[in-house]
């Protein structure tokens, strides 16, 4: 990570100087996150036009993806949101998820769009997908912020993706590792 960033996170409290070993370089910079959620606010907002979309947060990774990109979409929105704990490490998921908060809302003919913060192996993605299929939205969709390259098992039909990135472990913007670092206002990999 580059010692400017470095330096004002550890001024502003965000991380402790002890923990910053285990950062890496910045993947994406908050310029670029912000320019690329407009953009996919922007396609939203097209696409959905005359619609009154059903916005499904997941859980905490998506919360901070989430609310930038709903001020990005000029449309009369709703919002639920869900929680989902896959058994696993911290870095691994094992494909088993559990429920933790359903949704309050009914989905029965809502257009509903799936906000994910990274699909990594795609087992999170898929499970929701078929979860949410079987409550009979009229459309159900995913916008993905950031997809890690080549390590989905099975093919998803993403139909909103801010960025593929390499696959490594990665924080901020929303992400954590143990509950840590969803503040940074961008996103840097992290190593054990
Ligand atoms: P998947 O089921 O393997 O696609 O994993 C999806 C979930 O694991 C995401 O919603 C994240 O909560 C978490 N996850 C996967 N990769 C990362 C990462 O690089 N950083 C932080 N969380 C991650
Ligand atoms: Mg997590």
């Amino acid at each position: 990570m580059d010692q400017d960033r470095l330096d004002l996170a550890v001024s502003k409290g965000i991380f402790s100087p002890d923990g910053v070993q285990n950062l890496g370089r910045v993947i994406v910079d908050e310029e670029t996150l912000r320019k690329r959620v407009g953009e996919l606010g922007t396609a939203i907002t097209k696409d959905y036009s005359g619609k009154r979309p059903l916005l499904i947060g997941v859980l905490k990774g998506a919360f901070v993806f989430m609310s930038d990109l709903a001020r990005e979409i000029q449309l009369p929105l709703e919002f639920d949101f869900m929680a989902v704990s896959s058994y696993g490490s911290a870095t691994k998921t094992s494909g088993v998820v559990r429920i933790v908060k359903d949704l309050d809302l009914d989905l029965t003919q809502r257009d509903v769009l799936i906000i994910e913060d990274i699909v990594d192996s795609g087992l999170t993605l898929s499970y929701l997908l078929r979860n949410l299929l079987a409550r009979n939205p009229k459309s159900l969709e995913v916008c993905a912020l950031l997809v890690k390259e080549g390590l989905q098992r099975s093919e998803l039909d993403l139909k909103y993706v801010g960025f593929r990135i390499p696959p490594e472990f990665v924080v901020g913007y929303g992400l954590d590792i143990d509950e840590n670092y969803r503040n940074l206002p961008y996103i840097c990999s992290y190593k054990d």
